[in-house]
């Protein structure tokens, strides 16, 4: 059976108070659509207000990014240990990291292994920039992204991994990709890859989020690709009202998944 996970990418939004609030008011609405994987993923100084108040929910709480030494005088680091104490999930990868913060496919296989290691599911982003897709060149940078990203994984390691497809220039703009483009790449891009990575069996179970610009009103189209397993939200993740059509969006995806299947 198809399970959609959905996880919201919060970034550097939300005080500690508004995240409060914001979790208070998702938590009664989203126990509904329990055929769905959900997180939010807050800033590091939230997670342990949102991970208290998650607690016993099916809401799960990430963070966004983890460094891969496991202690010592790396000042303002947050080590995998720590993110683990409170969080299942954390993202690594994500391109507003790679474009302001120096991060490569080299560094993101280190948080990879170092969060896989503390136990962790990792969501690890990949897409191109528009340069790179008016080039033509989104296979070629996705394919690097994910080799590099995921190089000596094993088989047993990628269950506990999610791949976050966010071509760069969807995020934030409002311009998502069509649902046949994004799932071009889902389907014709990443799904082989792990094939190859990982075996069949395997690469068909793990999930391949969407993430750019999902919206209430694009969201069921984009989930009713046959590779498009689930989405992480940045924007419409922040108001309660708007990722929770989301959830159900993928929550009534499910449902005519199931009764097509029946
Ligand atoms: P938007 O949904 O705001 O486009 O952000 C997507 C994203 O980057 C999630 O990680």
């Amino acid at each position: 059976m198809r399970r959609f996970f959905v996880a919201g990418n919060w970034k550097m939004n939300e005080t500690v108070a508004e995240a409060e609030t914001l979790v208070k008011a998702l938590l009664p609405e989203l126990e509904k659509y329990e055929s769905v994987d959900k997180a939010v993923c807050p800033s590091y100084l939230a997670v342990p207000a949102v991970a208290g108040l998650c607690k016993g929910s099916s809401l799960k709480v990430g963070a966004q990014n983890l460094f891969w030494e496991e202690s010592g005088a790396f000042t303002a680091e947050v080590a995998p240990k720590m993110v683990a104490e409170l969080c299942d999930y954390v993202i690594v990868g994500h391109s507003e990291r790679r474009k302001y913060f120096g991060e490569t496919d080299e560094t993101v296989n280190r948080r990879l292994k170092a969060a896989l290691g503390a136990g962790l599911l990792v969501i690890v982003c990949v897409g191109e920039t528009l340069e790179e897709n008016e080039a033509g060149q989104t296979e070629a940078v996705v394919t690097r992204q994910l080799r590099q990203g995921l190089a000596d994984i094993t088989p047993e390691q990628a269950d506990s991994i999610t791949i976050a497809y966010e071509p760069v220039w969807a995020i934030g703009t409002g311009r998502a990709a069509t649902p046949e483009d994004a799932n071009h790449v889902h389907k014709d891009v990443i799904r082989p890859l792990l094939v190859e990575m990982f075996g069949k069996e395997r690469a068909e179970s793990m999930r391949i989020q969407y993430g750019g610009s999902i919206k209430p009103n694009n969201a069921a189209e984009l989930f009713a690709m046959s590779d498009i397993d689930g989405g992480l939200v940045g924007g419409a993740s922040l108001k309660a009202d708007s990722f929770v059509e989301i959830i159900k969006a993928a929550a009534m995806v499910t449902i005519i998944i199931e009764e097509s299947e029946a």
